[in-house]
């Protein structure tokens, strides 16, 4: 043998309070749930709780929809999972872009070989429903509408259900990035009218990172099984996954992860045990705290009041202060992660996240003494 064995030992990471755009802190009930023994994946056992999964989502999501199911990998893959079906190549997509997330999905619909019709908003503001309405207007053929109901980035949250009306008028049908909205605000699917949608089980779910909850209406259904040519991903392609998550018998697609999925079970059991009403209104009151304490200490937000995510808080990093040696300081010396702008925003804001587990006064006590602590020195 010629490669000598590692003297490496098992790894112990540190107990950190995550209060970054994500992964958020994952609460012991859901830690102690992933290490339950592993069963086979298609384990009558598995497959009972795989039926309860999706009974967990649809009340997350808040729609009847019989494909509702978490797509095997990361929210990345929630979002082309819905593109690569939705899509087909030549397809005229309406696409906002307030953030990086809407710039990925414009860069999804191009690599399908799509043609996405880019609405423009700037850094911070939410989606502007006049100049989707324009862009409507201007092209009648489009047949798709895609936009992140929560943008990540920078903080703003879009008026979910006034998009999703205007895109219906037009007989298109809506795609909703809801990664990190799911559980920390009102996500109606079917009030609202959207057709796809994608999450991520690490931001106001407070499970583990690496599963993406998604969600389809029968009018996009309908779509997939009309398509002319077969989706480009074999992975992805929903009409061959489905056989594993419905039906009376599962068939073999791909080895579900199963200890994640028990993980992602005790985080929707526990969300449904608070229930969606006092999730949302407790992200509410903590963002109020932590606003609180952040103005006190003269920080300002960069998006307007009516358009503020509670789980997601950006604001300016204040004068003479190096943003990040502070992040590292927080990390150093009080286990504390906030985020870094990103894009635009890159050395200039903070994004303080309050998701799930997170969203709790203690982690805000911490994070304002730590903050203060940092900025003073
Ligand atoms: C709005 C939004 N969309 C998509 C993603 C991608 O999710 P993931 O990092 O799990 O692939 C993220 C991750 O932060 C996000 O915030």
């Amino acid at each position: 043998m010629s490669i000598e064995k590692p003297a490496i030992t098992s790894f112990q990471p540190p107990v950190r309070t995550l209060m970054g755009p994500g992964p958020s802190d994952v609460p012991p009930r859901v830690l102690s749930a992933l290490a339950r023994p592993t069963v086979g994946h298609l384990d009558p056992a598995f497959v009972g709780m795989m039926d309860e999964v999706k009974t967990l989502l649809r009340y997350a999501f808040q729609t009847r929809n019989e494909l509702t199911f978490p797509v095997s990998g990361p929210g990345s893959l929630g979002m082309e999972t819905c593109f690569v079906n939705l899509v087909t190549p030549g397809d005229k997509v309406i696409v906002c872009v307030n953030g990086v997330f809407g710039q990925r999905m414009a860069e999804n619909v191009r690599r399908i070989g799509g043609v996405p019709v880019i609405v423009e908003d700037a850094w911070g503001e939410p989606v502007d429903p006049a100049k989707v309405e324009a862009a409507f207007a201007a092209n009648p053929d489009a047949q798709l509408f895609a936009f992140v109901h929560a943008e990540t980035s920078t903080g703003a949250l879009s008026d979910a259900a006034t998009l999703a009306a205007i895109a219906r008028r037009h007989g298109a049908l809506t795609i909703m990035d809801c990664v990190t909205s799911l559980g920390g605000v009102p996500v109606l699917l079917d009030e609202w009218g959207i057709d796809a949608a994608y999450s991520g089980s690490q931001k106001c779910l407070s499970c583990t990172p690496g599963l993406s909850p998604v969600s389809f209406s029968e009018a996009a259904v309908a779509r997939i099984k009309a398509r002319k040519t077969p989706c480009p991903s074999w992975f992805q392609d929903l009409g061959l996954v489905l056989g594993y998550w419905s039906g009376a018998k599962r068939t073999y697609h791909h080895t579900a992860p199963v200890n994640p999925l028990y993980g992602l079970h005790e985080a929707l059991v526990i969300l449904a045990e608070e229930g969606l009403e006092a999730s949302w209104q407790r992200h509410r009151d903590n963002h109020l705290r932590l606003r609180a304490g952040l103005e006190a200490m003269g920080m300002s937000f960069v998006v307007r009041e009516d358009a503020r995510l509670p789980q997601l808080n950006t604001v300016w990093v204040p004068e003479g202060v190096d943003e990040a040696a502070a992040r590292v300081r927080l990390l150093n010396e009080f286990d504390l992660e906030i985020g870094a702008g990103l894009g635009v925003l890159a050395g200039k804001v903070w994004r303080i996240g309050l998701m799930g587990h997170s969203s709790r006064p203690a982690n805000i006590a911490l994070c304002l003494a730590a903050l203060e602590a940092v900025i003073r020195r």
